[in-house]
């Protein structure tokens, strides 16, 4: 949920660990800290709000400690404040530690803590455990990661940590569990990040922390034993991530610019796995397990989130063209409804980041009951995609918009490769079909370039409506999902309240919100539910509602029955979600900003959930 930066080196820390801070901040933005190993001693600033904030605070501190961690929070356990920023110090101020993740035997721990005498500053559960590791630190003879081994054999919960110990003044100790870590190697020097984002500058040589792995880092070494105190030997991988697709380059912010590179994204998503001539789809992510994938009797799509909502699109394609039956299920209900699984169900678990907390339980779960478990993931090497059996990336690039856009659309492209490909083993589209399937897939990204074209009438029609406190928004068949995701992009972008509804189920209940002050988005297409679709604009119009439309290029007769439209050239149905979501990403975005909103970091939200 947080971020997390470390540093150990020979250049000053204060100054890597700031700049690492703001990377991460899309992670979390309610408070940030830092604590640097200053003379032998814990220099520790922090400060509640964003990261600038802790920088105003550091201004002139003069801090030149060649060692430190850092933080951004997103607050599980107690208000976002200074007191309960990270980092957390131990009460004999020697141990400072960061913490991504929950505790959740945290209430025990501290009771037994206050009983032996120890005091709390904050309201966390990582206070908790940091004062609980300098316990058994100080009770035992052991050296320092052999206490955070032994301690942590007493912790339940989630984690990502990073601890600095006054007494081992040369090191810092890494652990995970179910929180992501990664160690970059640097020239004398090395450092420590939930991603590689804060150090992507100074080094591309990286090791992923494996769960319940304890690495020791100091400047020249890494050292990471496992559980069972078994040495693991540190595996480098070279990231092939450059660092302008972590910054804003012309673009005024993160959301906007993914917006934008949509149709290159998905040009590289596509690349290499479908070819155009022969209709072949190539999916090597999944080789292994092709057979069970091609005869699975029934797929299984869990994710949370705009994933989901990738899943339930997915849902009409994969009935449509592969004829096989479709579950898709929140991550988060699936893995409480005591599902019945069998070795004959595919389950695929969407997630952008790759760590999202109830997605990875939901694998877990289908693994032990021997389902196959696919990953389509955009982070590489994340939680997920290396918990599933095989995956196919979407290649998206690094999505640093708190708000899903280029993902959801790459996570719908990988999709309808799988569709495309699993209904061709299966035969249930012929080769022909299947040839002007794949031509049409890969001129999606030119046809989401046209609408790109006509942003401008977009932000028009975001000025009409900007003020409104409600919107609904309608789709049908495959644009029932995208109802669903525009306004779920609405309500985290511009803190308007919004719904997304299928059109039909209006009349039964919605239509009682109708009246002249609220905005309906309808996804009105050329499709089979155009007709009905039609109906329901009539429905909001006698009831004085205003429609703004997203039609089909040329369709002149609609215009007069709506109060706005937005065109999307003409595309199959199967594709459709993947161009009439883009407009409906951008009237969110120009919403938001007439709003005044923080588009990029919107209120309460972080850009992985790792916890459940
Ligand atoms: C999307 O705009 C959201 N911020 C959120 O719903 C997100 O899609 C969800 O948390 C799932 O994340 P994941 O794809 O990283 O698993
Ligand atoms: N549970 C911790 C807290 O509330 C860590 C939250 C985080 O991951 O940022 O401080």
């Amino acid at each position: 949920m947080c971020g997390i930066v470390g540093y150990i080196g020979d250049h000053s820390a204060v100054s890597i660990l700031l700049k690492g801070l703001q990377r991460l901040e899309y992670r979390g933005y309610d408070s940030a800290g830092i604590a640097v190993l200053e003379e032998g001693e814990l220099a520790v600033f922090k400060k509640e709000g964003k990261v600038a904030n802790l920088i105003s605070q550091l201004n002139g501190t003069g801090l030149h400690g060649s060692i430190g961690i850092g933080h951004t929070r997103w607050a599980t356990h107690g208000v976002p404040n200074d007191t309960n920023a990270h980092p957390h110090v131990s009460e004999d101020g020697k141990i400072a530690l960061i913490h991504n993740g929950i505790i959740e035997n945290y209430l025990t721990l501290k009771s037994e803590l206050k009983a032996k005498g120890y005091h709390f500053q904050s309201e966390t559960d990582t206070e908790v455990l940091v004062q609980f590791i300098a316990d058994v630190y100080r009770n035992s003879d052991v050296d320092f990661a052999e206490s955070v081994h032994l301690a942590l054999q007493r912790v339940i919960g989630a984690y990502g940590l990073v601890i600095l110990n006054v007494d081992e003044p040369d090191q810092l100790i890494a652990v995970r569990k179910g929180s992501p870590l990664v160690i970059g190697k640097g020239d004398h020097a090395h450092y420590i990040g939930s991603d590689a984002s804060p150090f992507l500058e100074y080094t591309k040589e990286v090791i992923y922390l494996n769960d319940d792995e304890i690495a020791v880092v100091k400047r020249d070494s890494i050292s990471i034993t496992d559980s069972k105190h078994k040495r693991v030997s540190p595996y480098f991988e070279r990231l092939d991530l450059e660092l302008d697709a972590i910054e804003k380059g012309a673009y005024d912010h993160f959301m906007l610019k993914e917006i934008f590179e949509q149709p290159d994204r998905l040009r590289d998503c596509m690349r290499g796995r479908v070819l155009a001539q022969s209709g072949e789809v190539k999916l090597g992510g999944i080789r292994s397990y092709a057979d069970k994938v091609y005869h699975a009797k029934r797929l299984i799509l869990t994710a949370c989130g705009t994933s989901y909502y990738a899943g339930l699109t997915a849902e009409y394609l994969f009935e449509d063209l592969c004829r096989i039956p479709v579950e898709v299920e929140y991550a988060s209900e699936f893995r409480y409804r005591n599902p019945v699984l069998s070795e004959d169900d595919v389950l695929v678990a969407i997630s952008q980041s790759g760590e999202t907390a109830d997605t990875l339980v939901a694998v877990e779960l289908a693994k032990s009951a021997g389902a196959t478990v696919l990953g389509i993931c955009n982070v590489v090497g994340s939680s997920i995609a290396r918990a599933t059996h095989e995956g196919i990336y979407t290649h998206a690039g690094p999505e640093i918009g708190v708000a899903s856009t280029k993902a959801f659309t790459a996570q719908l492209i990988v999709l309808s490769m799988l569709a495309l490909k699993i209904a061709g083993e299966r035969g249930t589209i012929d080769q022909r079909k299947k040839q002007a399937l794949v031509k049409e897939l890969q001129v999606v990204p030119e046809l989401i370039e046209e609408v790109l074209d006509h942003a401008g009438r977009i932000k028009q029609i975001a000025q009409k409506y900007w003020l409104a406190s409600n919107f609904l928004y309608l789709g049908r068949g495959y644009q029932y999902p995208i109802a669903m995701e525009g306004a779920l992009k609405l309500k985290e972008i511009s803190y308007i309240h919004a719904e997304g509804y299928p059109a039909a189920e209006m009349k039964h209940g919605p239509i009682a919100l109708i009246d002249a002050e609220m905005p309906i988005v309808v996804l009105a297409l050329k499709d089979k539910a155009y007709d009905k679709v039609l109906s329901n604009i009539e429905e909001i119009k006698s009831r004085h509602g205003k429609v703004i439309a997203i039609i089909s290029e040329g369709d002149e007769a609609i215009k007069a029955q709506v109060d706005d439209w937005i065109e999307i050239p003409a595309v199959l149905e199967y594709f459709a979600p993947l161009v009439s979501v883009v407009p409906l990403q951008l009237l969110a975005y120009h919403i938001g900003i007439m709003k005044g909103c923080n588009v990029d970091q919107p209120r309460n939200l972080a850009k992985s959930v790792t916890v459940e």
